[in-house]
């Protein structure tokens, strides 16, 4: 290694030690707790009183809590969740106990038994991963929590994708365990990042859970930027971030159905940015470049997680977008449309180079819609005369997406 090569090294780690951007970056962590919580006042009020009578040994309401990601809704209820075991301690901290679960981990609730084995483990205690009959963990958890008298709250975040995946019956099981209680009370405090999740559940369960309920409404702009100067301030080096950097943060986000997450989110990875360049401070342009790289990254992982016979549709689209580009170009200079017919023409013989079974025409153009909704591909539908109507389709991915994308999809569907 040559000189050259140590000390421009070198020169990165230094500028790393001195770290000039971030003062204490993990403030800007989605799993950063904050000391206050601006503009949820109200909200913070409400939980408080609802959980309040739990602090006198008496059983409290099941709470309903709503609203789309990133309103504050897990930050205040285990905040105020915090305060009142802390408070629950100074006066006799037996009687409450606070237990959190996050259903959207796969691993959680994915049945039945794994959802029951983890409010155990929430619980301290211990189930086998597998093998009892669920009645036997149901009474597990009921010996556990009825072992003394108490008041049991039971967060259940995310409950919509543990609904989802099980069935709305065990929150229906879990509503009516104070009947085999003895000494305790359980309330269920359930969370769903879904406006519509009660709509269609059934109407036992949604009068039981929602005895109370409490919307988060989306922040907009203004109260995103208190949320973000807040946290900015312990985040980052004195005077690195530039004017308008924060509003247009709070801006972006506030179209992003108002997510307190994504501005965060943003207002880190341009932090992350103008540190790798030795900017000089953080500008509204580093902005800008988070904001492209949380969408592809955002995308690639939709991608990602798609199912097989969605990357093979994927995949033919891009076979005929890259085709489009080149050797087939019917007028020079203009691109050749990509028709639905040919992108399931593609499609099988992807299907038989893969081995894999080959969908309708029918299922094949619900995938194309799933992407066109997605903004993968953007379709319209032209007509062709009597020959019927046909979807002329346009791929949406910039070219630098796209090509990991097509990483993705080629690895996946191995080769
Ligand atoms: N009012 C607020 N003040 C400070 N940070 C907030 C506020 N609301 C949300 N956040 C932060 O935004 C992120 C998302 O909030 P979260 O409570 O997880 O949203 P939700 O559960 O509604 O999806 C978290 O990092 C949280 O700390
Ligand atoms: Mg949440």
């Amino acid at each position: 290694m040559g000189d050259e090569d140590k000390d421009s090294v070198d020169s990165i780690f230094s500028a790393a030690v001195k770290n000039q951007v971030f003062a204490q970056k993990k403030v800007l962590q989605a799993n950063y707790a904050p000391d206050t919580i601006p503009h949820r006042q109200e909200q913070t009020e409400m939980v408080a009183s609802i959980l309040a009578p739990a602090l006198r040994g008496e059983k409290v309401s099941n709470l309903f809590v709503y609203g789309n990601t990133g309103t504050g809704k897990t930050l205040t209820v285990q905040h105020v969740g915090q305060r009142m075991v802390d408070k629950a301690g100074e006066v006799d901290g037996t009687r409450v106990k606070f237990v959190y679960v996050n259903c959207k981990l796969r691993q959680v609730a994915d049945t039945e038994y794994r959802m029951v084995a983890e409010m155990i483990k929430a619980l301290g205690g211990s189930v086998p991963a597998t093998g009892l009959p669920t009645q036997e963990v149901y009474n597990k958890f009921v010996e556990l929590i009825d072992d003394k008298e108490q008041i049991v709250i039971l967060v259940l975040d995310e409950i919509d994708q543990a609904v989802q995946k099980i069935s709305d019956t065990f929150i229906y099981t879990l509503t009516r365990l104070n009947s085999e209680l003895k000494n305790a009370q359980i309330s269920i405090v359930g969370i769903s990042n879904s406006l519509t999740f009660m709509d269609d559940i059934d109407p036992r369960v949604r009068s039981s859970l929602g005895q109370e309920e409490l919307v988060f409404p989306p922040y907009h702009a203004l109260q995103l930027q208190d949320i973000l100067s807040e946290r900015a301030a312990d985040a980052f080096q004195e005077g690195v971030l530039s004017d308008g950097v924060i509003a247009k943060c709070a801006a972006f986000a506030a179209r992003e159905h108002g997510d307190a997450r994504r501005a965060l989110d943003l207002l880190r990875v341009a932090g992350e940015l103008s540190e790798r360049e030795h900017a000089s401070g953080v500008k509204e342009s580093h902005i800008d470049q988070a904001n492209e790289k949380i969408e592809k990254d955002k995308m690639l992982a939709i991608i990602e997680s798609e199912p097989k016979q969605f990357q093979l549709v994927l995949g033919a689209i891009f076979q005929l977008d890259d085709r489009g580009g080149a050797q087939d170009r019917l007028v020079k200079g203009e691109e050749r449309p990509i028709f639905t017919g040919d992108v399931y023409l593609a499609y099988q013989e992807l299907c038989e180079k893969a081995g894999t079974e080959v969908l309708t025409q029918r299922r094949v153009s619900d995938i194309i819609n799933e992407f066109d909704m997605l903004g993968i591909i953007n379709a319209r539908v032209i007509s062709k005369g009597r020959h019927g109507r046909t979807r002329e389709i346009k791929l949406m991915l910039s070219k630098g997406i796209k090509d990991q994308a097509k990483k993705i999809v080629g690895e996946s569907l191995g080769g």
